[in-house]
Formats: structure tokens, sequence, C-alpha cells
């Protein structure tokens, strides 16, 4: 099915259709949905391919979106000709993760825009729980950084999961931490990945960002606060 349109009159008569009484809780991807960390993960792995010798653009990174850390690391590698040990591969992606780390230091509330701080207020306000469902193993070290530390009912992240989008285990966990079922939870992302994983975990998922360009999502958002549009009843 393609995605809704969000015209009120199309989303409430999907949602009637659907019998969707509405969501009770949102999960949230953390990189390019909440905050933007694309060009410090870029920088950190530029710097670790030049040192190894290994083409890398942003073309490359944009596939990196939603991919753990070390299939991140394997993608790059597609464009050598050596082999690693697992045990060079684990130093290697170490090493990318201090540079990243370093970066993630000049994040500050500032990189918490307006319409996201103002549409995650909204949608509390209206009752929904909110929840981060992300790959990285740093989401909390980010949260910290934008100012959102203590702001979600839930965080799963690349530390509880041994599977990674597009495998569903981050956003299961991340129902299960709100004691809620699959289905009672909308998913936000912006990587075809994440879509995989929330559709494969069963539940509804709306886009941001380029994977409305996939037009396989639940919702097409043109910005934020669209959601407000999707739970409003
Ligand atoms: C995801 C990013 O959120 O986290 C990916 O979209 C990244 O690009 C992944 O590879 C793992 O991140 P980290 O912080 O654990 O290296
Ligand atoms: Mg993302």
């Amino acid at each position: 099915m393609p995605p809704i349109e969000l015209s009120d009159v199309e989303v409430q008569k999907y949602q009637e259709e659907m019998k969707l009484l509405k969501y009770l809780a949102i999960i949230f991807d953390l990189d390019g949905v909440i905050c933007h960390t694309d060009k410090y993960h870029y920088l950190a792995w530029k710097e670790l391919a030049d040192e190894l010798g290994i083409y890398f653009d942003r073309d490359i990174n944009n596939r990196l979106r939603g991919v753990s850390r070390m299939e991140s690391f394997e993608i790059i590698l597609e464009n050598y000709d050596g082999t690693f040990t697992q045990e060079e591969k684990l130093s290697y992606t170490n090493k990318k993760n201090e540079i990243y780390k370093k970066l993630l230091e000049n994040m500050s509330p500032n990189d918490l825009s307006e319409e996201v701080k103002e549409t995650l207020d909204e949608l509390r306000g209206r009752g929904l729980k909110l929840a981060i469902g992300s790959s990285s193993r740093n989401a909390k070290f980010i949260l910290k950084q934008i100012g959102l530390e203590n702001f979600f009912d839930a965080i799963s992240d690349g530390n509880n999961i041994s599977r990674s989008k597009p495998e569903p285990e981050v956003f299961i966990k991340a129902s299960e931490f709100l004691n809620l079922e699959p289905k009672d939870c909308l998913v936000v992302e912006d990587a075809e990945a994440g879509l995989e994983a929330a559709f494969a975990g069963g539940m509804d998922c709306a886009a941001i960002g380029d994977a409305v360009k996939c037009n396989c999502a639940t919702y097409n958002l043109t910005s934020f606060s669209d959601l407000l549009k999707i739970c409003s009843c």
C-alpha cells in the first residue's frame, strides 16, 4: 500500500478504515530523526578510511544509516582489496568510535530544533508514550548532549540488541520496555533499514527525510510536526 498523504481527511479515513483509535506510543529512531549526526559519522569514517587508503564518500555514508557500527565497516570494506581479522576490525571500529565521540562533544541542546522539541512536548501532552529505538551504542550520550537525557519513557539502543535494523529487535525491545503491543506503537524513521525493521516487528511507520523516497512507509512526513496530524484522535 502506498504511503498515506497527510491531508487531515486522508488520515482520518485511514484510521477509521483500519479501526485505529490511536497509537499508544511513538518509537523514534534517533540519528536523522530527533537530531542529525550524519556529518559526524561521515567525518569519523572518512578519517579512518583515509588512514587505511580506502575510498569513502558521502553516498557510501548514506548507506550506513540505521546499520550497526560493524556492519557499517563491512560496507566500507567493499572498497578494500585486502582482508582484516575480526580483532583488527574491532580495533578499527573502536578507533572510529573514539573519533566520533570526540565530535559528538560539539553537540548541544541547540542541535534539537524547536519544531522537534515542541512536537515531542505536544505528543506527550496528548498522552502518548515516547521511546527511542536506535541502532547506536552512543544513543544515551547523544541524548545527554542535546538535553533529552531523561525525557523518553524508554530507550532501546545498540547496547540491548544482538541484531540491528532491518531486524525488528530494537523496536520490539522498545515496545516491551513500554509494556505495549507492537501494533500500538508507531515508528518514525529516516532509513530504509528502519522502515523494514518496523514492518518486520508488526508496527506502522512514518518516514521522514530520505526514507520518504522509499514510498513504502505507512505515512510520509514532510515535517516532524506532521506527527500531530497522525496522532490526533
Ligand atoms: C545508527 C546510525 O543510528 O547507529 C548508523 O544511523 C550507525 O549510521 C549506527 O552506524 C551505530 O552507531 P554507533 O553510534 O553505535 O556507532
Ligand atoms: Mg536514522
